[in-house]
């Protein structure tokens, strides 16, 4: 095989999950277990108010902005379905309607999720949430509080399309 074509294979790098491990790991010390626990306790609260007819399957996310505040909403579904409000989506711009945004785009430093079982943000919201930040911490929990994961935009998308894609910024 050409080598041309052997180069262009990307794979990740293990030192590159090093240092995301140790990104998070100063993020989570940042953040304080005090606000940590908020945040947790607030897509808890999120979720229990989702609007799932269709679903059944209640999800709740707040996100902690750079500013210091939260903002939370759960799942809206439509019966349409194409028009569901996924709770990161719809936390995201809960933050952009109280003005959070117009200073920068890049708002969000951690969001939380609350949902049964180990899923995470869907591809969509992924790329929403890397809208409003270069990086954050994204962290999983069941309804009973528990964590289930903690990871990080940049890892949950790699190779994300950015407005720097676009020769912006
Ligand atoms: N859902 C979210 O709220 N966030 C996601 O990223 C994944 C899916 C919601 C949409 C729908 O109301 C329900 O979960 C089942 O797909
Ligand atoms: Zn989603």
């Amino acid at each position: 095989m050409r080598q041309e074509l052997i180069n262009a294979i990307q794979l990740p790098i293990h030192e590159e999950y090093v240092k995301e491990q140790w990104w998070l790991v100063g993020q989570l010390e940042l953040i304080g277990e005090k606000k940590l626990t908020e945040l947790i306790q607030s897509a808890i609260s999120a979720r229990e108010k989702a609007y799932k007819p269709y679903s059944e399957y209640p999800v709740g996310a707040s996100v902690l902005c750079e500013s210091g505040e939260i903002y939370t909403s759960p799942n809206t579904e439509v019966v349409t379905y194409t028009q569901t409000g996924h709770a990161e989506h719809n936390s995201i711009n809960k933050a952009i309607s109280e003005g959070e945004g117009q200073e920068t785009r890049k708002f969000i430093k951690a969001l939380v999720v609350c949902h049964d079982g180990d899923s995470q943000p869907c591809g969509a919201c992924r790329q929403e949430i890397l809208e409003h930040c270069d990086n954050a911490v994204v962290i999983s929990v069941n309804p009973e509080g528990q964590l289930q994961s903690i990871t990080s935009a940049k890892l949950l998308l790699p190779h994300v399309f950015t407005p720097k894609h676009l020769g912006i910024e």
